[in-house]
């Protein structure tokens, strides 16, 4: 058991920090200040104690043989498909997939739901804010099929237009792909709006949940989504592992994504049949140290808490927001209601890179650029953003170590 929660003040952070060995490094001689984690979470000690003490102990493919090496690793592997099912509440362990991460899970429903299930004159709806890809995707396919890509827009708080969206909705909507939150701005979207509503024309809806999953509670079952796809990467687990939930009749009437071993029941070279949730969508030898780890880092975080990281992150977005618009010419993009702790900023007349570069020689870690989500900057008409993104280690001190660096920042280039 790590103590990791002070009953009386919620979040003890010194004590979550100690279990993170990265943390303890400098940057260009100063202490890390890592406000990256929207881009990937730092890694606990436990996570790197699952990944050595796989292969250090019982490597092995898994499902595969029948010695007790393959037994342990198969073991393993399996149970973080329980764990991650409790963990999005999902109604059974057939509908957690395993994929690389989000962006294979998107791209998995598109090619074996979308090809199968989608024609010319249907419509597909994203939104104006998501990351591409919740976009590219769609476009491949709606460019395959002849069918139409539509977009939701924004308003200039970066929050969907609901009305728009109802709109946008009629019979030819297939599917609507939505990102549950915006990893450029933070913003949180309305899920179980846009998902009722969706239903209502009878449509799909898949939730982007790669910005969510780690700051929310996830309720598959109470949120009605048809797909939901994350990474374990950014829930502070090893990369190259994610999850796509699927309701099970959705994923038993889907083709394959694809072909090799394991997704088969039987070949003959007439003909193959294919084998049973989950695994008719995981061919070949999958990432088995990787999702080893993940449950290390999925009971990590359930051990820590949900509800207290959320709280401790609302307050460090507060902090820093406040803070932050103080400064003289830097105007925050996304000024949403609802936001995770992503904050994303522009300062008059600095590009956003030269403030990222003097930020890391204060050993301070930003994303800056486009974010992997150009039409939402192409909506704000700017190049690309700072993006400083909090997490359940981060501090209210190092969050003045960033106010002070980017005054400096301002003074040098200015
Ligand atoms: N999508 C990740 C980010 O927002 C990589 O930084």
């Amino acid at each position: 058991m790590i103590k990791t929660v002070d009953k009386e003040r919620g979040l003890d952070v010194a004590a979550i920090r100690q279990q993170f060995p990265i943390l303890n490094r400098e940057v260009k001689g100063k202490a890390l200040v890592y406000f990256d984690n929207a881009a990937t979470a730092q890694k606990p000690q436990v996570v790197i104690d699952a990944l050595i003490n796989y292969y250090t102990d019982y490597n092995a493919n898994v499902h595969r043989g029948i010695h007790t090496l393959a037994e342990e690793a198969t073991m393993a592997f399996e149970r973080t498909r329980d764990t991650a099912q409790q963990f999005i509440n999902a109604e059974s362990r057939e509908e957690i997939i395993y994929t690389r991460g989000t962006t294979e899970g998107i791209n998995l429903v598109a090619y074996a739901w979308g090809r199968q299930n989608i024609k010319a004159g249907d419509e597909i709806i994203v939104s104006t804010i998501e990351h591409h890809s919740n976009i590219v995707p769609w476009q491949m396919l709606c460019e395959e099929k002849g069918a139409r890509l539509r977009v939701i827009p924004v308003d200039r708080n970066g929050e969907l237009i609901m009305d728009e969206f109802e709109k946008l909705l009629s019979s030819k909507t297939k599917l609507v792909a939505i990102g549950h939150a915006s990893n450029a701005l933070g913003t949180i979207n309305p899920v179980i709006q846009i998902i009722d509503a969706a239903h209502r024309v009878g449509a799909i809806v898949l939730v982007d949940g790669a910005q969510s999953t780690v700051h929310l509670d996830i309720d598959v079952k109470e949120m009605d989504c048809d797909f939901f796809a994350f990474s374990s990467h950014k829930l502070y687990g090893p990369t190259g592992i994610g999850i796509l939930y699927g309701k099970r009749r959705l994923l038993e009437a889907m083709p394959p994504f694809q072909g090799g071993g394991e997704m088969i029941k039987e070949v003959t070279f007439e003909k193959t049949t294919y084998n049973d949730l989950p695994y008719k969508f995981e061919a070949g030898t999958p990432n088995i140290a990787d999702t080893i780890a993940f449950k290390a880092a999925l009971d990590f975080v359930n051990e820590v808490g949900k509800e207290k990281i959320r709280r401790h992150e609302e307050q460090l977005l507060g902090y820093a927001t406040e803070h932050l618009e103080q400064i003289s010419g830097l105007r925050i993009i996304g000024k949403a209601k609802e936001k995770v702790s992503v904050i994303s900023f522009v300062v008059d007349g600095l590009h956003p890179q030269d403030i990222g570069i003097l930020l890391d020689n204060r050993g301070i870690a930003v994303r800056t650029g486009h974010h992997c989500a150009e039409p939402c900057m192409r909506f704000f008409e700017i190049p690309g953003t700072v993006r400083a993104s909090f997490a359940m280690y981060n501090t209210k001190e190092e969050i003045d170590e960033l106010i002070i660096g980017l005054q400096k920042a301002i003074k040098m280039l200015a």
